[in-house]
């Protein structure tokens, strides 16, 4: 065993360990111009030096992982050297998720996350299937045979739709789209620029960031006003607002107002746009591998026979299942995981000095051939029980490790699943020929021009 791969050394330790090989990159910007100028191809050349890389983004130097021992280290065995990455203490990012799942740290966090736990138990969770195929049936209910569709933009509408009907049941329906409105609309320049850009840009006074303070100010007034009208009415509405509203810590405690917004609004942002991904990922993939589609399409026939899927077709609907686990193989939502260091620690026997950034990629590690077979090919069937067994738990994380695992993994895994099955009975896809499908890697792992397709009704 390396040094540091189960057991970090001790600060004073760590200290004299040597530090990673990496790019030197320019005397005053290191890195960064070529990071932003093409963040994967970055990524993946990085790795010529190792398994740890140590780089250096102006005054900041970033630590790439790239074995799934150490990936494990840095997001479970040693977490309690690390917390959540600097950029995400950026003061326009808190501006809207405050101190919520996502951004808290230490004992905050901790409390939180037991309050919010049982609102996402399988259980729980369950009473949302039946609006994930509602959501889906209707969103496709106009559809004409032969017309051409983005799918990244339709599949992005229905799982905002679905997140503000999970999070606020019908009631404030028209409340809770307006949020959905604004929400969609804040998250555009996040699209256009590369994450460093965007964090330094919007320190700025800009217009557009005037425009965003005043938006993400009219969710606040709207979120508070149906949190106050919950509380006062003091019904169970079955949703994911009743259960937070619910959720006692064991000394009695529940959360303030202004706690239940944070998570309210975390919960949003984190809850659509990642599940959309991986959906527009998956259909991208189906219209692409004829041979896959085909098991697909025999496999809703067998346990559907036409009818719409619930809940209790999950366990029967496996290939679906395995369609969407590998979807997020090659099409990781979430690219990369970051934690800064909170004192001097270690990984596989190198130094890690307090202040340093670390990295892991799903985008390298899950497209890794010394993890996987034919990498880069589309094989839903890997995800066979037995051949999942082979496939270190840290060579595959599109949810992240340890104790800050996505909260929310059942219910994307979930609505992935109905979806594609509710739509997947009605219609197949086929791309428009003229496209040549690039990822975008922002925040998420984006299709640069959406996925233009040609719908066909089966
Ligand atoms: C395919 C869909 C999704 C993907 C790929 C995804 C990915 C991730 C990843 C990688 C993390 C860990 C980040 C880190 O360790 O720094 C995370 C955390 C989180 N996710 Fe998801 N997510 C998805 C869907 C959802 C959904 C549907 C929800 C809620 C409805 C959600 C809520 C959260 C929350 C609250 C956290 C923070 C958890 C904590 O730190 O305690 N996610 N997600």
């Amino acid at each position: 065993m390396k040094v540091g791969q189960q057991v970090a050394a001790t600060p004073a330790t760590a200290r004299r360990l040597p530090l990673p090989p990496g790019p030197k990159g320019h005397p005053i910007l290191g890195v960064m111009p070529e990071f932003n100028r093409d963040t994967l191809g970055f990524i993946e050349r990085c790795r010529q030096y190792g398994d740890v890389v140590r780089s250096r983004f102006l005054y900041v130097y970033a630590y790439f992982l790239y074995n799934p021992q150490d990936i494990e280290t840095l997001l479970a065995t040693n977490a309690r050297s690390y917390r959540k990455s600097g950029s995400l203490r950026s003061p326009f990012f808190r501006r809207l998720v405050g101190n919520g799942l996502v951004t808290s740290e230490g004992d905050f966090w901790r409390r939180q996350r037991r309050l919010a736990q049982p609102a996402f138990h399988r259980q729980r969770i369950s009473s949302y299937g039946d609006v994930m195929v509602e959501y889906a049936k209707r969103a496709i209910s106009q559809w004409q045979d032969g017309e051409l569709h983005d799918l990244s933009r339709d599949m992005n509408r229905l799982t905002l739709a679905i997140v503000v009907k999970t999070l606020f049941n019908s009631d404030i329906s028209k409340d809770a789209d307006h949020v959905g409105q604004i929400l969609s609309q804040i998250v555009k320049p996040f699209a256009s620029q590369a994450t460093l850009k965007w964090i330094l840009d919007n320190r700025l006074p800009t217009p557009a960031h005037r425009r965003y303070f005043k938006m993400v100010s009219e969710i606040d007034r709207i979120v508070f006003r149906i949190i106050g009208e919950r509380r006062a009415s003091g019904v169970d509405e079955g949703d994911l607002l009743s259960m937070l509203l619910a959720a006692q810590d064991e000394d009695g405690s529940q959360m303030t107002d202004a706690q239940l917004r944070d998570e309210v609004m975390t919960l949003f942002l984190a809850g659509h746009e990642t599940t959309a991904l991986s959906l527009s990922w998956s259909w991208y993939l189906l219209a692409t591998h004829p041979e896959v589609e085909q098991k697909f399409h025999r496999e809703l026939a067998e346990v559907l026979g036409g009818r719409a899927p619930e809940v209790a077709d999950l366990p029967r609907l496996t290939y679906t299942d395995m369609i969407a686990r590998e979807t997020m193989r090659l099409y990781p939502p979430a690219y990369a995981v970051g934690r800064e260091a909170i004192e001097d620690t270690e990984i596989a026997g190198f130094r890690v000095p307090k202040g340093s950034q670390l990295f892991a990629f799903q985008w390298a590690t899950q497209r890794d051939e010394r993890f996987f077979d034919d990498p880069s090919e589309f094989k839903p069937e890997r995800w066979t029980s037995e051949q999942m067994q082979q496939i270190h738990k840290y060579a595959y994380f599109p949810f992240g490790g340890g104790p800050r695992q996505c909260i929310g993994n059942y219910f994307a895994m979930m609505e992935i699943v109905l979806v594609l099955a509710t739509i997947g009975q009605r219609y197949r896809f086929s791309m428009e020929s003229d496209q040549a499908v690039e990822v975008l890697p922002v925040l998420s792992l984006r299709p640069k021009a959406g996925i233009r397709v040609k719908v066909h009704e089966r």
